[in-house]
Protein backbone atom coordinates (compact mmCIF):
# COMPACT_ATOMS: atom_id res chain seq x y z
CA UNK A 1 0.00 0.00 0.00
CA UNK A 2 1.33 3.32 -0.81
CA UNK A 3 1.17 5.43 1.93
CA UNK A 4 -1.07 9.13 1.18
CA UNK A 5 -0.31 12.29 2.27
CA UNK A 6 -3.47 13.74 0.40
CA UNK A 7 -5.97 11.23 0.68
CA UNK A 8 -8.66 13.24 -0.85
CA UNK A 9 -8.72 15.91 -3.74
CA UNK A 10 -11.71 18.11 -4.13
CA UNK A 11 -12.46 17.69 -8.19
CA UNK A 12 -15.73 17.85 -8.66
CA UNK A 13 -15.99 16.90 -12.44
CA UNK A 14 -15.75 17.95 -15.96
CA UNK A 15 -17.07 20.45 -18.14
CA UNK A 16 -16.49 20.97 -21.97
CA UNK A 17 -14.93 24.88 -22.65
CA UNK A 18 -17.12 24.39 -26.16
CA UNK A 19 -20.81 22.79 -25.12
CA UNK A 20 -20.73 23.18 -22.05
CA UNK A 21 -21.25 19.26 -21.03
CA UNK A 22 -20.54 18.46 -18.04
CA UNK A 23 -18.87 14.78 -16.61
CA UNK A 24 -18.51 13.36 -13.39
CA UNK A 25 -15.22 13.15 -11.52
CA UNK A 26 -15.12 9.78 -12.03
CA UNK A 27 -15.11 10.14 -16.06
CA UNK A 28 -11.15 9.19 -17.38
CA UNK A 29 -11.85 10.51 -20.90
CA UNK A 30 -10.07 13.19 -22.21
CA UNK A 31 -12.28 15.26 -24.56
CA UNK A 32 -15.91 15.87 -24.29
CA UNK A 33 -18.21 13.13 -25.54
CA UNK A 34 -20.51 15.25 -26.87
CA UNK A 35 -18.60 17.65 -29.09
CA UNK A 36 -14.51 16.57 -28.76
CA UNK A 37 -14.62 20.04 -27.38
CA UNK A 38 -11.45 20.13 -24.17
CA UNK A 39 -12.32 19.94 -20.90
CA UNK A 40 -12.10 22.34 -17.76
CA UNK A 41 -11.34 20.41 -14.59
CA UNK A 42 -14.41 21.47 -11.79
CA UNK A 43 -13.54 21.83 -7.92
CA UNK A 44 -15.92 21.55 -5.09
CA UNK A 45 -14.97 25.02 -4.18
CA UNK A 46 -17.64 25.19 -1.10
CA UNK A 47 -14.98 22.45 0.28
CA UNK A 48 -11.82 24.73 0.40
CA UNK A 49 -11.19 27.00 3.43
CA UNK A 50 -9.92 30.12 1.25
CA UNK A 51 -8.09 31.09 4.81
CA UNK A 52 -6.61 27.46 4.78
CA UNK A 53 -5.93 25.65 1.44
CA UNK A 54 -1.97 25.93 0.77
CA UNK A 55 0.55 23.61 1.94
CA UNK A 56 3.94 24.09 3.47
CA UNK A 57 5.95 23.63 0.04
CA UNK A 58 8.19 25.28 -1.64
CA UNK A 59 6.94 24.17 -5.15
CA UNK A 60 3.72 23.78 -7.78
CA UNK A 61 1.88 20.74 -4.69
CA UNK A 62 1.72 23.26 -2.50
CA UNK A 63 -1.71 24.75 -4.31
CA UNK A 64 -2.80 20.61 -4.07
CA UNK A 65 -5.90 21.58 -2.58
CA UNK A 66 -6.53 22.57 -6.09
CA UNK A 67 -5.36 20.01 -7.95
CA UNK A 68 -6.83 16.74 -9.33
CA UNK A 69 -4.37 14.50 -7.55
CA UNK A 70 -4.44 12.71 -4.18
CA UNK A 71 -1.04 11.02 -3.62
CA UNK A 72 1.46 13.15 -2.97
CA UNK A 73 3.78 10.08 -2.72
CA UNK A 74 4.00 10.13 -6.65
CA UNK A 75 4.97 13.93 -7.25
CA UNK A 76 8.50 14.16 -9.28
CA UNK A 77 11.82 14.20 -7.68
CA UNK A 78 12.49 17.83 -8.91
CA UNK A 79 11.29 20.92 -7.53
CA UNK A 80 8.15 22.28 -9.77
CA UNK A 81 7.30 25.95 -9.93
CA UNK A 82 8.32 28.35 -6.99
CA UNK A 83 9.90 30.99 -9.56
CA UNK A 84 11.01 34.21 -9.14
CA UNK A 85 8.77 37.53 -9.89
CA UNK A 86 10.90 40.07 -10.40
CA UNK A 87 10.10 43.61 -10.05
CA UNK A 88 11.90 45.49 -13.72
CA UNK A 89 12.16 48.35 -12.12
CA UNK A 90 14.50 49.94 -14.80
CA UNK A 91 12.69 48.29 -17.61
CA UNK A 92 9.73 49.49 -16.19
CA UNK A 93 10.85 53.00 -15.56
CA UNK A 94 11.97 53.43 -19.21
CA UNK A 95 8.05 52.54 -20.50
CA UNK A 96 6.65 54.71 -17.74
CA UNK A 97 5.40 51.71 -15.85
CA UNK A 98 6.21 51.76 -12.00
CA UNK A 99 4.66 48.22 -11.42
CA UNK A 100 6.23 46.17 -14.67
CA UNK A 101 7.13 41.98 -13.40
CA UNK A 102 9.14 39.77 -15.10
CA UNK A 103 8.33 35.48 -14.19
CA UNK A 104 11.11 33.86 -15.00
CA UNK A 105 9.68 30.30 -15.30
CA UNK A 106 12.93 29.13 -17.71
CA UNK A 107 14.31 28.40 -14.08
CA UNK A 108 12.22 25.49 -13.57
CA UNK A 109 13.89 22.09 -13.97
CA UNK A 110 14.15 21.65 -17.43
CA UNK A 111 14.41 25.21 -18.39
CA UNK A 112 10.47 25.76 -19.10
CA UNK A 113 7.05 26.48 -17.84
CA UNK A 114 6.20 23.05 -19.18
CA UNK A 115 7.12 21.20 -15.64
CA UNK A 116 4.20 22.49 -14.25
CA UNK A 117 1.53 20.83 -16.40
CA UNK A 118 4.08 17.83 -16.74
CA UNK A 119 4.32 17.45 -12.87
CA UNK A 120 0.48 17.22 -12.75
CA UNK A 121 0.22 15.23 -15.67
CA UNK A 122 2.88 12.32 -14.28
CA UNK A 123 1.26 12.15 -11.26
CA UNK A 124 -2.36 11.30 -12.40
CA UNK A 125 -0.45 8.76 -14.96
CA UNK A 126 1.35 7.35 -11.93
CA UNK A 127 -2.12 7.45 -9.82
CA UNK A 128 -4.06 5.94 -12.69
CA UNK A 129 -1.03 2.87 -13.23
CA UNK A 130 -0.82 3.72 -16.75
CA UNK A 131 1.77 1.33 -18.43
CA UNK A 132 3.26 4.66 -19.94
CA UNK A 133 2.97 8.33 -20.45
CA UNK A 134 3.57 10.18 -24.33
CA UNK A 135 3.60 13.06 -25.43
CA UNK A 136 3.60 15.09 -28.56
CA UNK A 137 5.84 18.39 -28.61
CA UNK A 138 7.80 21.36 -29.97
CA UNK A 139 10.61 20.38 -27.75
CA UNK A 140 9.29 21.94 -24.37
CA UNK A 141 6.91 20.20 -23.08
CA UNK A 142 8.53 16.56 -24.22
CA UNK A 143 11.92 17.60 -23.21
CA UNK A 144 10.31 18.72 -19.46
CA UNK A 145 8.37 15.28 -19.28
CA UNK A 146 11.36 13.32 -20.33
CA UNK A 147 13.19 15.12 -17.33
CA UNK A 148 10.17 14.35 -14.61
CA UNK A 149 9.03 10.36 -16.00
CA UNK A 150 12.92 9.75 -16.55
CA UNK A 151 13.14 11.60 -13.03
CA UNK A 152 11.12 8.43 -11.06
CA UNK A 153 12.02 5.91 -13.97
CA UNK A 154 8.30 6.01 -15.60
CA UNK A 155 7.59 4.60 -18.81
CA UNK A 156 7.26 7.80 -21.32
CA UNK A 157 7.62 8.41 -24.70
CA UNK A 158 8.27 11.84 -26.66
CA UNK A 159 7.27 12.50 -30.17
CA UNK A 160 8.47 15.94 -31.29
CA UNK A 161 9.34 16.98 -35.10
CA UNK A 162 13.42 16.21 -35.90
CA UNK A 163 14.09 19.91 -36.77
CA UNK A 164 12.93 20.67 -33.00
CA UNK A 165 16.13 23.29 -31.75
CA UNK A 166 19.37 21.00 -30.73
CA UNK A 167 19.24 21.30 -26.99
CA UNK A 168 15.84 20.71 -26.54
CA UNK A 169 16.22 17.28 -28.56
CA UNK A 170 19.63 16.39 -26.56
CA UNK A 171 17.94 17.27 -23.41
CA UNK A 172 14.94 14.55 -23.94
CA UNK A 173 17.51 11.97 -25.13
CA UNK A 174 19.68 12.65 -22.25
CA UNK A 175 16.71 11.39 -19.88
CA UNK A 176 16.64 7.98 -21.41
CA UNK A 177 12.72 7.84 -22.74
CA UNK A 178 11.61 6.42 -25.78
CA UNK A 179 12.27 9.05 -28.26
CA UNK A 180 10.30 9.06 -31.98
CA UNK A 181 11.94 12.41 -33.99
CA UNK A 182 9.17 12.58 -36.29
CA UNK A 183 10.20 14.09 -40.09
CA UNK A 184 7.26 16.28 -39.90
CA UNK A 185 5.80 19.54 -38.51
CA UNK A 186 4.43 19.41 -34.70
CA UNK A 187 1.32 19.28 -35.58
CA UNK A 188 1.98 15.41 -37.63
CA UNK A 189 3.40 14.66 -34.63
CA UNK A 190 0.56 15.23 -32.31
CA UNK A 191 -1.40 13.47 -34.28
CA UNK A 192 0.69 10.15 -34.63
CA UNK A 193 0.97 10.46 -30.67
CA UNK A 194 -2.94 10.41 -29.95
CA UNK A 195 -2.98 7.16 -32.59
CA UNK A 196 -0.29 5.07 -30.21
CA UNK A 197 -2.10 6.52 -26.88
CA UNK A 198 -5.02 5.08 -28.75
CA UNK A 199 -3.88 1.55 -30.07
CA UNK A 200 -1.51 1.36 -26.13
CA UNK A 201 -4.11 2.07 -23.77
CA UNK A 202 -1.23 4.79 -23.05
CA UNK A 203 -1.88 8.03 -20.61
CA UNK A 204 -1.39 11.10 -23.94
CA UNK A 205 -0.56 14.26 -21.78
CA UNK A 206 -0.96 16.19 -25.08
CA UNK A 207 -1.59 19.82 -25.01
CA UNK A 208 -4.74 20.85 -25.80
CA UNK A 209 -6.00 17.57 -25.23
CA UNK A 210 -5.12 16.31 -22.03
CA UNK A 211 -7.50 18.35 -19.74
CA UNK A 212 -4.66 18.00 -17.02
CA UNK A 213 -2.64 20.34 -18.29
CA UNK A 214 -4.29 23.13 -17.73
CA UNK A 215 -4.60 22.29 -14.30
CA UNK A 216 -0.47 22.21 -14.02
CA UNK A 217 -0.14 25.74 -15.69
CA UNK A 218 -2.79 27.45 -13.51
CA UNK A 219 -0.38 27.35 -10.31
CA UNK A 220 2.08 29.82 -11.89
CA UNK A 221 -0.89 32.11 -11.81
CA UNK A 222 -1.49 31.16 -7.57
CA UNK A 223 2.11 31.97 -7.27
CA UNK A 224 1.94 35.37 -9.17
CA UNK A 225 -0.51 35.96 -6.77
CA UNK A 226 1.23 35.57 -3.73
CA UNK A 227 4.37 36.97 -4.95
CA UNK A 228 2.35 39.79 -5.06
CA UNK A 229 0.83 40.22 -1.77
CA UNK A 230 -2.45 38.12 -2.37
CA UNK A 231 -3.41 40.62 -5.52
CA UNK A 232 -4.09 39.78 -8.95
CA UNK A 233 -2.02 41.59 -11.87
CA UNK A 234 -4.06 44.07 -13.52
CA UNK A 235 -2.53 42.84 -17.27
CA UNK A 236 -0.64 39.92 -18.09
CA UNK A 237 1.11 39.03 -21.09
CA UNK A 238 2.51 35.05 -22.35
CA UNK A 239 3.16 33.52 -25.49
CA UNK A 240 0.75 32.17 -27.50
CA UNK A 241 0.97 28.46 -29.93
CA UNK A 242 -1.64 26.20 -28.95
CA UNK A 243 -3.44 28.41 -26.37
CA UNK A 244 -2.59 25.93 -23.46
CA UNK A 245 -0.31 28.21 -21.10
CA UNK A 246 -2.84 31.46 -21.42
CA UNK A 247 -5.92 29.34 -20.50
CA UNK A 248 -3.84 27.95 -17.78
CA UNK A 249 -3.18 31.06 -16.30
CA UNK A 250 -7.00 32.19 -16.98
CA UNK A 251 -8.04 29.20 -15.13
CA UNK A 252 -5.99 30.01 -11.85
CA UNK A 253 -7.21 33.72 -11.65
CA UNK A 254 -11.28 31.93 -12.04
CA UNK A 255 -10.06 29.40 -9.01
CA UNK A 256 -9.07 32.40 -6.91
CA UNK A 257 -12.19 34.64 -8.03
CA UNK A 258 -14.33 31.40 -7.57
CA UNK A 259 -12.46 31.60 -3.52
CA UNK A 260 -12.97 35.14 -3.20
CA UNK A 261 -9.47 35.61 -2.94
CA UNK A 262 -9.47 37.75 -5.90
CA UNK A 263 -11.78 40.21 -6.57
CA UNK A 264 -11.61 40.95 -10.12
CA UNK A 265 -9.53 39.15 -13.23
CA UNK A 266 -6.03 40.12 -14.99
CA UNK A 267 -6.90 41.05 -18.85
CA UNK A 268 -4.92 38.44 -20.21
CA UNK A 269 -2.59 38.87 -23.42
CA UNK A 270 -2.16 36.24 -25.85
CA UNK A 271 1.29 37.36 -27.76
CA UNK A 272 1.71 35.52 -31.08
CA UNK A 273 4.28 36.02 -34.10
CA UNK A 274 2.90 37.17 -36.87
CA UNK A 275 3.94 34.22 -38.23
CA UNK A 276 1.61 31.72 -36.14
CA UNK A 277 -1.37 33.64 -35.34
CA UNK A 278 -3.95 31.41 -35.17
CA UNK A 279 -5.41 32.11 -31.99
CA UNK A 280 -4.97 35.98 -32.61
CA UNK A 281 -6.97 35.42 -35.95
CA UNK A 282 -9.79 33.70 -33.80
CA UNK A 283 -10.30 36.48 -31.05
CA UNK A 284 -10.95 39.01 -34.30
CA UNK A 285 -13.37 36.25 -35.54
CA UNK A 286 -14.87 36.10 -31.34
CA UNK A 287 -15.48 39.91 -31.59
CA UNK A 288 -17.06 39.35 -35.13
CA UNK A 289 -20.01 37.38 -32.90
CA UNK A 290 -20.94 40.33 -30.66
CA UNK A 291 -20.70 40.80 -26.84
CA UNK A 292 -21.70 36.95 -25.93
CA UNK A 293 -20.03 34.94 -28.32
CA UNK A 294 -21.58 31.60 -29.22
CA UNK A 295 -18.54 29.57 -28.14
CA UNK A 296 -20.05 26.34 -30.15
CA UNK A 297 -19.99 28.42 -33.07
CA UNK A 298 -16.69 29.49 -33.20
CA UNK A 299 -14.62 27.77 -35.79
CA UNK A 300 -10.65 27.59 -35.03
CA UNK A 301 -8.61 28.70 -38.08
CA UNK A 302 -5.53 26.77 -39.33
CA UNK A 303 -2.69 28.60 -40.36
CA UNK A 304 0.97 27.77 -41.81
CA UNK A 305 3.11 28.94 -39.17
CA UNK A 306 6.57 29.85 -40.18
CA UNK A 307 8.00 31.41 -36.98
CA UNK A 308 11.20 31.02 -35.62
CA UNK A 309 9.96 31.02 -32.27
CA UNK A 310 9.34 26.94 -32.54
CA UNK A 311 7.62 27.04 -29.40
CA UNK A 312 4.42 28.92 -30.59
CA UNK A 313 4.84 27.34 -33.97
CA UNK A 314 1.47 26.00 -34.30
CA UNK A 315 -0.26 25.25 -37.04
CA UNK A 316 -3.59 24.56 -35.36
CA UNK A 317 -4.02 25.62 -31.97
CA UNK A 318 -5.27 22.59 -29.92
CA UNK A 319 -6.37 24.61 -26.70
CA UNK A 320 -7.41 27.54 -28.76
CA UNK A 321 -10.85 27.97 -28.04
CA UNK A 322 -10.08 28.39 -24.25
CA UNK A 323 -7.52 30.78 -24.94
CA UNK A 324 -9.58 32.56 -27.36
CA UNK A 325 -12.34 32.75 -24.14
CA UNK A 326 -8.94 34.02 -22.00
CA UNK A 327 -8.56 36.99 -24.23
CA UNK A 328 -12.04 38.07 -24.58
CA UNK A 329 -13.51 37.23 -21.33
CA UNK A 330 -11.14 38.52 -18.96
CA UNK A 331 -11.20 42.07 -21.45
CA UNK A 332 -7.48 41.24 -22.85
CA UNK A 333 -6.57 40.92 -26.31
CA UNK A 334 -4.22 39.13 -28.94
CA UNK A 335 -1.26 40.51 -30.08
CA UNK A 336 1.07 40.14 -32.82
CA UNK A 337 4.55 41.12 -33.28
CA UNK A 338 7.08 40.51 -35.91
CA UNK A 339 9.60 37.81 -35.74
CA UNK A 340 12.58 40.46 -35.80
CA UNK A 341 11.01 42.29 -32.46
CA UNK A 342 10.62 38.43 -30.95
CA UNK A 343 14.35 38.72 -31.63
CA UNK A 344 15.09 41.83 -30.46
CA UNK A 345 13.62 41.16 -27.25
CA UNK A 346 16.18 38.84 -26.46
CA UNK A 347 18.58 41.21 -25.57
CA UNK A 348 16.32 43.96 -24.66
CA UNK A 349 14.99 41.20 -21.81
CA UNK A 350 18.75 40.34 -20.39
CA UNK A 351 19.78 43.96 -20.50
CA UNK A 352 17.06 45.72 -19.29
CA UNK A 353 15.95 42.52 -16.38
CA UNK A 354 18.46 40.22 -16.22
CA UNK A 355 16.17 37.32 -17.43
CA UNK A 356 17.49 35.29 -20.31
CA UNK A 357 14.72 33.49 -22.52
CA UNK A 358 14.05 31.85 -25.55
CA UNK A 359 11.89 33.43 -28.57
CA UNK A 360 8.72 32.13 -27.70
CA UNK A 361 9.39 33.64 -24.28
CA UNK A 362 10.25 36.83 -25.35
CA UNK A 363 7.04 37.12 -27.49
CA UNK A 364 5.25 38.58 -24.36
CA UNK A 365 7.64 41.19 -23.85
CA UNK A 366 7.46 42.46 -27.37
CA UNK A 367 3.77 42.67 -27.19
CA UNK A 368 3.92 44.64 -23.75
CA UNK A 369 6.10 46.86 -25.32
CA UNK A 370 3.90 47.99 -28.24
CA UNK A 371 0.87 48.22 -25.95
CA UNK A 372 2.89 50.32 -23.81
CA UNK A 373 4.08 52.46 -26.45
CA UNK A 374 0.68 52.52 -27.60
CA UNK A 375 -0.76 54.14 -24.10
CA UNK A 376 -2.77 51.18 -23.04
CA UNK A 377 -1.50 51.23 -19.32
CA UNK A 378 -1.73 53.64 -16.77
CA UNK A 379 1.37 54.01 -14.87
CA UNK A 380 0.45 52.37 -11.61
CA UNK A 381 -1.24 49.66 -13.71
CA UNK A 382 0.76 45.73 -12.55
CA UNK A 383 2.03 44.24 -15.53
CA UNK A 384 3.30 40.84 -15.60
CA UNK A 385 5.40 39.42 -18.64
CA UNK A 386 5.48 35.56 -18.29
CA UNK A 387 9.28 34.19 -19.47
CA UNK A 388 8.29 30.42 -20.44
CA UNK A 389 11.72 29.25 -21.33
CA UNK A 390 15.15 29.55 -20.85
CA UNK A 391 17.62 31.36 -23.72
CA UNK A 392 19.45 28.39 -23.09
CA UNK A 393 16.76 26.48 -24.86
CA UNK A 394 17.24 27.90 -28.54
CA UNK A 395 20.98 29.20 -28.96
CA UNK A 396 21.11 29.75 -32.67
CA UNK A 397 18.01 32.24 -31.93
CA UNK A 398 20.39 33.95 -29.47
CA UNK A 399 22.58 33.92 -31.89
CA UNK A 400 20.83 35.53 -34.66
CA UNK A 401 19.82 38.30 -32.35
CA UNK A 402 23.40 39.06 -30.92
CA UNK A 403 25.78 37.36 -33.35
CA UNK A 404 29.42 36.04 -31.99
CA UNK A 405 31.93 37.67 -30.62
CA UNK A 406 35.27 38.70 -32.41
CA UNK A 407 38.02 36.57 -31.48
CA UNK A 408 41.40 38.25 -30.69
CA UNK A 409 44.87 37.09 -30.39
CA UNK A 410 45.85 36.51 -26.93
CA UNK A 411 47.91 39.65 -26.29
CA UNK A 412 47.65 43.05 -24.68
CA UNK A 413 47.52 44.48 -28.01
CA UNK A 414 44.27 43.03 -29.00
CA UNK A 415 42.54 43.45 -25.95
CA UNK A 416 43.18 47.11 -25.80
CA UNK A 417 41.86 47.73 -29.51
CA UNK A 418 38.60 45.96 -28.13
CA UNK A 419 38.29 47.88 -25.38
CA UNK A 420 38.80 51.17 -26.87
C1 LIG B 1 8.64 28.57 -24.06
C2 LIG B 1 7.21 28.45 -24.47
N1 LIG B 1 6.46 29.55 -24.52
C3 LIG B 1 5.17 29.51 -24.92
C4 LIG B 1 4.58 28.32 -25.30
C5 LIG B 1 3.18 28.36 -25.77
O1 LIG B 1 2.28 27.61 -25.01
P1 LIG B 1 0.92 27.13 -25.66
O2 LIG B 1 1.31 26.27 -26.83
O3 LIG B 1 0.20 26.39 -24.61
O4 LIG B 1 0.18 28.36 -26.10
C6 LIG B 1 5.31 27.14 -25.26
C7 LIG B 1 4.75 25.87 -25.70
O5 LIG B 1 5.43 24.97 -26.13
C8 LIG B 1 6.66 27.19 -24.82
O6 LIG B 1 7.43 26.09 -24.76
ZN1 LIG C 1 -18.73 19.60 -25.66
Amino acid sequence: MKTSQHPQNHLAGFQCLRCGHQEPKTFTGMLCPTCEGNLDVLYDYAAINPRNWMRERDDIFRYSALLPISDLSLTPVQRVGHTPLYHAVRAGASLGLRNLYVKDDGLNPSGSFKDRAGAVALVVARERNAGSIAAATTGNAGSSMAALAGGVNFPCAIFVPASAPPAKLAQILAFGVKVIAVRGTYDQAYDLCEEVCAQRGWFNRNTGYNPFTREGKKTCSFEIWEQLGGQAPDHLFVGTGDGNIISGIWKGFRDLLALKLIEKMPRLYASQSERSAAVSRAVREARRMGIAPDWKALALPTVQADTLADSIAVDFPSDGLAAVRAVIETGGDAVTVSDQEILDAIPDLARSTGVFAEPAATACWAAMKRLAAAGRFSPDDKVVCVVTGSGLKDIASVRRAVGDPIAVDATMDAVLKILS
